[in-house]
């Protein structure tokens, strides 16, 4: 056992966490809400315009008193920032950018002190063209040890000039870039970033070891990047048309949801089981269906994956009554919890998806804070920020953006650093302006002036954190009794007296039978018309019951 390791297990579990070990021990990340900190964009210690681990540090107070369980940071290791962090050139190394190993564990400390828990980013489906293995297999040239642990190809046509295979990358292109030797190496996403052969006994001891270096400095879990796509089809054979990824919503792809993939999670699990602390893996899957999801969630796999298909949901009653009801039904078979998510670093955030209304936000975070299972905030959606969808095209960074006919290319307007406090950008995110421009309406949205407004987002948000600790039931358990409703409303039983009404539709709705119920938390205003109580337009309330 290491030193590190012997410090954690007397210091690594957060302040009011209970013991796994102990007898009647909770499952913490059951019901847990989860704070996702994008590193680069949360807080600014040092005044380069760039988020870091040390601003980080110095805003923990703020998440603690916002109510969330966990934080999870997206990455923060060393790497030539080609995909924002995602191509990582060493796993156990701080980017400089973002700090020190000393700065990160410092995070770690002081969040444990604070009773928060922390997830990190592990990324194994690719690394950056920079790590060293992917440097020494390009210098080892063909059939070396070092290009088996990548995927590595001869090329098709009369002198190899053509792809392997007819495989896309996720952010436009061909999936395979050639290199001078005249081999092609394989990359779902950008050419930066390298797919990792799992087929090889280094790449699978490699990320063990990658594992238990930050399990060992006391992180309490990971979120599993691509965690889809480690495992690709024996031959890696052609799909034989183009917009492949179209087919990931309805199909099994030969690149992505291979079934090869449980036998790695299933010997993740066993390095998580070897720690205490009750240490958590988070799948990003994305799966054809909300069954496929649950298999990464077998009681030896994943404990968590996110819920891709309630995010996808739009703001329609029926669909959402149908998302939820489908995810807690895929589930069960597993035993593990539905999450939900509205919005994250790759997607639009749901202020303006949802339709750029502030009302609708109100009301999905009520909903999905009334829901059973563990649910993710993504920075600012506590502050109600909107999708920036006005910058201009120097300043982005979104390696898609340069290749097109792959994913939008367009994540910078969701990646926009968050507002503090102030008049003037970059409202106290640091002291060195912001790598990303906020918008000048970001004054009226920072943290110090919504905090003591009641109307504003962040006291919702408070607020609703607030009742959902002190109603334990509320995030526990896979029930939702579904109560009568008029069209376009919600209506939906929890434990402990708890009902909660979300009204979708355009127009003020009479509240369902509600005799008895006490408001205890209203998205929107409710009014009284002739003793009868309305709910608004695109507002959630929530009773007691
Ligand atoms: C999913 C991450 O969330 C995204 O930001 C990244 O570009 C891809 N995986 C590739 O790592």
């Amino acid at each position: 056992m290491t030193q590190q390791t012997n410090r954690h297990h007397a210091t690594g579990a957060p302040a009011d966490a209970a013991d796994a070990t102990a007898p009647g021990a909770t499952q913490w990340w059951r019901d847990a809400v989860i704070y996702q900190v994008y590193p680069r964009s949360f807080a600014d210690g040092n005044g380069d315009g760039m988020g870091d681990l040390p601003g980080i540090r110095t805003r923990l107070p703020y998440l603690k008193d916002l109510g969330v369980d966990a934080v999870w940071l997206s990455p923060f290791y060393s790497s030539p920032q080609a995909d924002a962090g995602y191509d990582v050139a060493d796993y156990r190394v701080i980017d400089p950018a973002f700090g020190t190993l000393a700065d990160a564990e410092a995070v770690i400390r002081d969040a444990h002190g604070l009773g928060l828990r922390v997830i990190v980013d592990v990324v194994p489906n690719h690394c950056s063209d920079q790590h060293a293995w992917f440097r020494q297999a390009l210098e080892e040239g063909p059939g070396s040890t070092l290009r088996d642990r990548f995927h590595f190809r001869k090329g098709r046509g009369e002198n190899g000039e053509l792809p392997p295979n007819d495989w896309e990358s996720v952010f436009g292109g061909p999936a395979w870039t050639r290199v001078a030797d005249g081999e092609w190496y394989l990359h779902l996403f950008a050419p930066e970033q390298p797919d990792f052969n799992w087929d090889s006994p280094a790449v699978q001891d490699e990320f063990r070891s990658i594992l238990r270096f930050w399990l060992d400095l006391g992180v309490d879990g990971f979120r599993i990047d691509v965690a889809h796509g480690l495992v690709k089809a024996p031959g890696l054979p052609d799909m034989g048309r183009t917009d492949q990824l179209k087919l990931l919503g309805n199909q099994v792809l030969p690149f992505f949801d291979q079934d090869g993939v449980h036998q790695i999670y299933r010997s993740w699990r066993k390095v998580l089981d070897e720690y205490a602390g009750e240490r958590i893996g988070v799948a990003e899957a994305w799966t054809p269906s909300a069954d496929r999801t649950a298999l990464y969630l077998r009681p030896d796999e994943l404990h968590q994956a996110f819920n891709f298909h309630y995010l996808g949901t739009g703001w329609d009653a029926a669909a959402l009554r149908a998302a939820i009801d489908d995810s807690l039904d895929a589930m069960r078979p597993v035993g593990a919890p539905t999450t939900w998510v509205l919005s994250n670093h790759d997607v639009v955030r749901h202020t303006t998806r949802l339709g750029g209304d502030v009302r609708r936000a109100r009301a999905a975070a009520l909903l999905m804070l009334a829901l059973p299972g563990s649910a993710y905030v993504y920075q600012g959606e506590e502050l109600g920020l909107p999708e920036v969808t006005d910058l201009p095209d120097e300043v982005r960074q979104d390696p898609a953006f340069f290749r097109g006919d792959g994913q939008d290319g367009l994540r910078d307007g969701c990646r926009v650093p968050i507002p503090w406090s102030g008049d003037t950008a970059p409202y106290g995110f640091g002291t060195g302006g912001s790598w990303l421009p906020q918008p000048p309406e970001w004054a009226r949205l920072s943290v110090a002036a919504q905090t003591g407004d009641p109307a504003s987002m962040l006291e919702l948000y408070r607020t609703a954190l607030r009742l959902r600790r002190s109603h334990p039931g509320l995030g526990a358990g896979d029930e939702v009794e579904w109560l009568d409703a008029p069209e376009g409303v919600l209506a939906f039983r929890r434990p402990g007296g708890f009902v909660c009404t979300v009204n979708t539709t355009p127009e003020p709705v009479r509240a369902p039978a509600h005799a008895g119920w006490r408001p205890l938390l209203s998205s929107g205003e409710l009014r009284t018309v002739d003793d009868e109580l309305i709910l608004p337009a695109d507002t959630a309330v929530w009773w007691e019951a």
